[in-house]
């Protein structure tokens, strides 16, 4: 618990004074990260700096991708684009770069990878938020895809997008990108995305409303439904900068750490969040009946269990040098977010 004690005591500081980067004026990240809760890291490294040179890196070149799109669908591309640039806070983006620099490469080689899981998360989101699975509202402060177009618009955007992140993958022209490298990085997201990751955990999800469940079988889900795609982004990064076995073993156990923490914070936010900070709205998994760390643990638990992986993520790049500070200043970012 010590880390949200830490968190709360240096509230205060003036990290804030800032010189914020050059962030498009519209940008939601932009207004959305001018929050105390960065401070924490205000010590030792810049936490908000780099994510906002991060985000404004991912969301170029996810412009760029989109401008590439020359289709007859309009509807369709304007649902695809709203999906993605609403304001995320592109936290496996930043992953895959903090992972590529963590393996001594610049952060820009995973430019691509970057675009590809943002991609892919947006359209997880967008299929989430459907009336047939958790039936929401509001996403990233805005309305969601169905809501903002239609149901049908939002499925088709939804799988569209899934099939423009594997498109990106497949046709990226990036040096760090050869040919190898690309099939690697297409078959570790379709896995992380499938059955056996992300649509898998979904369906467990909803499956489990309503229902009891023992810890393992929630860690099972969230694993699944989060944690892979947390994966992934870590292994893209690393994959981009052609890192070695070794590396890409320490960086994943670190990955899977994390991405179990993710969505245990996301579960506690859903408690103790306020829509308007979240952007989502504040207890939607109550209304459903989800089952959540908060509900089987208990608020506390859940906490210290964040906490203890936290721990864990640190502990698997212990041999990494300075260039897995970003990975470092993420860990505690990731159990101690807002939103
Ligand atoms: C929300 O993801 C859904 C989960 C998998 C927990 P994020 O918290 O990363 O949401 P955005 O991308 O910033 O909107
Ligand atoms: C969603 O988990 C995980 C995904 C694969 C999208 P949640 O249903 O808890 O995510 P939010 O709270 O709606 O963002
Ligand atoms: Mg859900
Ligand atoms: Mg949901
Ligand atoms: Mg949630």
């Amino acid at each position: 618990m010590h880390l949200r004690h830490e968190f709360h005591s240096q509230q205060t500081t003036t990290h804030l004074a800032l010189t914020p980067l050059a962030v498009p004026p519209d940008s939601i990240e932009d207004t959305r990260l001018q929050r105390p809760i960065l401070n924490a890291f205000a010590m030792t490294f810049d936490l908000h700096a780099y994510l906002q040179t991060a985000q404004f890196r991912v969301n170029t070149r996810l412009e760029y991708w989109f401008a590439k799109q020359n289709t007859t669908a309009a509807k369709l591309s304007e649902a695809m684009h709203y999906a993605v640039m609403n304001g995320g806070k592109r936290l496996r983006p930043v992953l895959a770069f903090a992972a590529a620099e963590a393996c001594g490469t610049d952060a820009s080689l995973a430019n691509d990878a970057a675009c590809a899981l943002e991609m892919l998360h947006s359209y997880s989101l967008v299929h989430d938020d459907l009336p047939a699975m958790d039936n929401d509202a509001l996403r990233r402060g805005v309305p969601t895809c169905h809501i903002a177009f239609d149901e049908a618009t939002a499925i088709l955007a939804g799988d569209a997008l899934q099939c423009l992140a594997f498109e990106v993958l497949a046709s990226s022209e990036l040096p760090s990108m050869t040919t190898p490298i690309k099939l690697e990085m297409i078959r570790s997201l379709a896995v992380a995305s499938g059955t056996h990751g992300m649509a898998g955990g979904q369906a467990l999800d909803l499956a489990a409303s309503g229902k009891l469940l023992d810890l393992h079988g929630l860690e099972t889900i969230h694993r699944l439904k989060t944690g892979c795609l947390i994966r992934a982004a870590v292994r893209l990064g690393a994959l981009a900068a052609h890192a070695p076995e070794s590396s890409l073993l320490a960086l994943d156990q670190y990955a899977s750490a994390l991405g179990l923490a993710y969505q245990v914070q996301d579960d506690i936010l859903d408690v103790t969040g306020d829509t308007l900070t979240l952007g989502k709205q504040q207890g939607a998994d109550a209304v459903l009946d989800k089952a959540t760390y908060p509900r089987i643990l208990g608020l506390q638990a859940a906490q210290a269990l964040a906490t203890h992986l936290h721990d864990q993520a640190l502990q698997a790049i212990q041999g990494f040098g300075d260039g897995a500070t970003p990975l470092r200043a993420l860990a505690s970012y990731i159990v101690n977010r807002r939103y």
